[in-house]
């Protein structure tokens, strides 16, 4: 018997538009974006126009997004990042204890680095309170990560409010959202997000 592909939470089969979108891209349009060549510019607007639509979908400006292999790797750079270029404003940072490895880990090498980190439990329903979050935060404080939608349970958090807070105290929030694009609404201004990582994977684009 066939197995039935049930987890389309961990990844998803790439869509066969996709496949269509890409395949100039994997024949002819092979170039180095930066090269200034025919090859180069084919390639280079492929990667404008993907930025667009990407944009288009968050509600953010083209300029904001930048490409990675996947939810890890912009998880890491937007955590690492964020806290090495505002090291000197402080070294504290509020998360959740639900959030995906790929932003635990980031957090745990950044504990290792001088950086402190406070983990906020969530109730019954795995949600975070945005009062605990507005009572963690202190003079140190220069980061918040909560997580959009939970990987394990789908619980949303309530972002805006967090975001509310967070813009208060002007402190920067970053959302793992890499299951929620695609499934629910996620736009950067209602979410009061800085930062935001998807997983292109988890909605019909190949892995990496
Ligand atoms: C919430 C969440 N964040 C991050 C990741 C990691 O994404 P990737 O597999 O693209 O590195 C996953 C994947 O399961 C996830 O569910």
């Amino acid at each position: 018997m066939e197995p039935i592909y049930l987890d389309y939470n961990a990844t998803t089969p790439v869509d066969p538009l996709v496949v269509e979108e890409l395949l100039p891209y994997l024949r002819e349009g092979f170039g180095n974006p930066s090269s200034s060549h025919p090859y180069g510019k084919k390639a280079k607007e492929g990667v404008e126009t993907a930025r667009k639509r990407v944009a288009g979908l968050l509600g953010c400006d083209p300029a904001e997004i930048v490409f990675t292999s996947g939810g890890t790797e912009a998880n890491n750079q937007a955590l690492i990042g964020t806290a090495m270029a505002n090291r000197e404003k402080g070294n504290h940072i509020i998360t959740t204890a639900i959030e995906h490895p790929a932003v635990l880990n980031p957090l745990r090498w950044l504990e290792g680095q001088g950086f402190a980190v406070t983990y906020l439990p969530v109730d019954g329903y795995g949600l975070v309170d945005p009062q605990a979050v507005r009572q963690a935060i202190n003079n140190k404080t220069i980061l918040i990560s909560v997580m959009h939608a939970n990987n394990e349970v789908g619980t949303i958090q309530p972002l805006a409010e967090i975001g509310a807070i967070a813009r208060e105290h002007d402190i920067l929030l970053h959302t793992d959202a890499a299951q929620s694009v695609g499934k629910i609404p996620t736009r950067v201004d209602e979410l009061r997000v800085d930062l935001l990582s998807i997983a292109g994977h988890k909605l019909y684009a190949p892995r990496g």
